[in-house]
């Protein structure tokens, strides 16, 4: 038996990688923010392990590899670097923030303070040419002022409703795959210290608004910029966010050897 192929097959197949083709290059700006956050996880590529060259160049900020590799680590989650929540603390590294001069910067200047023609210890060509447009895109496009969300001293939500953010964590963030309905379904550090939603929305808001916006790099987090969130939808998951428990459960206390035994014998 002859088995041709309808001839619409070969132009839906032609079109659809002409959609993948296309979506590989163009700049997605969630993508950029992904890589702000750890460019390597998001790229794909090996970790850098020596010192970024302009670590050197402060010693508050004690951590050392990878980490002085990652974009927030030097510019804030904020963005404003020794002018934002990274001015004090154990990330302080005095270094610029760039959400006052990116606006001012062109595509042709941002690229090149990323690939290291502009200042060549500023050089973060690693993760690869064609992931650079990603995030001089987010540079352009996804910086925002978060200070009018968050509370400087006790880092509460402002102006967030609760009920709405339950709501929405309920529907796309607590499924049993991802985060659970107390948000401690993924440890995101150890089981000693363990890091849950609970614990970055209270400690860390700014890096709890940056990761819902754009998503965890390397993993299948989505973006909130790509589905369509506004930032009040945002800042309401932050508040409901910012009830769930931050720690494992204390403990109860251990059961007494003799209870073992009696249910043994209550068994028998
Ligand atoms: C080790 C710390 C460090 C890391 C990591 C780092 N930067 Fe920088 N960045 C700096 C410093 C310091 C300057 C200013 C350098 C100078 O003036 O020569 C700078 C400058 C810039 C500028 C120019 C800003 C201006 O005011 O002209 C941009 C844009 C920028 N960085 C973006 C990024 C991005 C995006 C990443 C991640 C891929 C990144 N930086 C990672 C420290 C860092």
């Amino acid at each position: 038996m002859r088995r041709d192929q309808p001839s619409f097959v070969i132009p839906m197949f032609v079109s659809a990688a002409l959609l993948i083709g296309s979506a590989v290059h163009s700049q997605s700006v969630s993508t950029g923010g992904k890589l702000y956050d750890k460019w390597w996880s998001e790229a794909e590529v090996t970790a850098p392990d020596a010192d970024q060259s302009l670590w050197a160049t402060q010693s508050s900020n004690t951590r050392s590899g990878a980490d002085s590799w990652r974009c927030k680590e030097c510019h804030g989650w904020d963005y404003k670097g020794a002018d934002g929540a990274y001015g004090s603390g154990s990330h302080k590294t005095g270094f610029a923030g760039v959400f006052a001069t990116a606006v001012s910067l062109s595509e042709d200047e941002l690229t090149a303070w990323l690939n290291g023609t502009a200042n060549s210890d500023h050089d973060f060509s690693a993760m690869g040419d064609s992931q650079i447009p990603h995030i001089v895109r987010f540079l352009q496009e996804g910086l925002i002022e978060v200070a009018p969300f968050i509370d400087p001293e006790t880092k509460a939500a402002i102006g967030g409703d609760e009920t709405h953010g339950a709501e929405l964590f309920v529907s796309s963030c607590a499924f049993s795959a991802c985060h659970g309905d107390d948000g401690r379904a993924i440890n995101f550090k150890n089981p000693d210290d363990p890091e849950y939603v609970g614990t970055i929305a209270a400690d860390n808001p700014w890096e709890f608004i940056h990761k819902v916006r754009f998503g965890n790099p390397g993993t299948a987090m989505p973006a909130a910029v790509d589905e369509g969130w506004t930032m009040a939808d945002i800042i309401d998951v932050m508040a409901f966010a910012q009830t769930l428990p931050t720690g494992p459960d204390v403990p109860t206390a251990v059961e007494p050897m003799g209870w073992a035994v009696a249910k043994q014998a209550a068994a028998r």
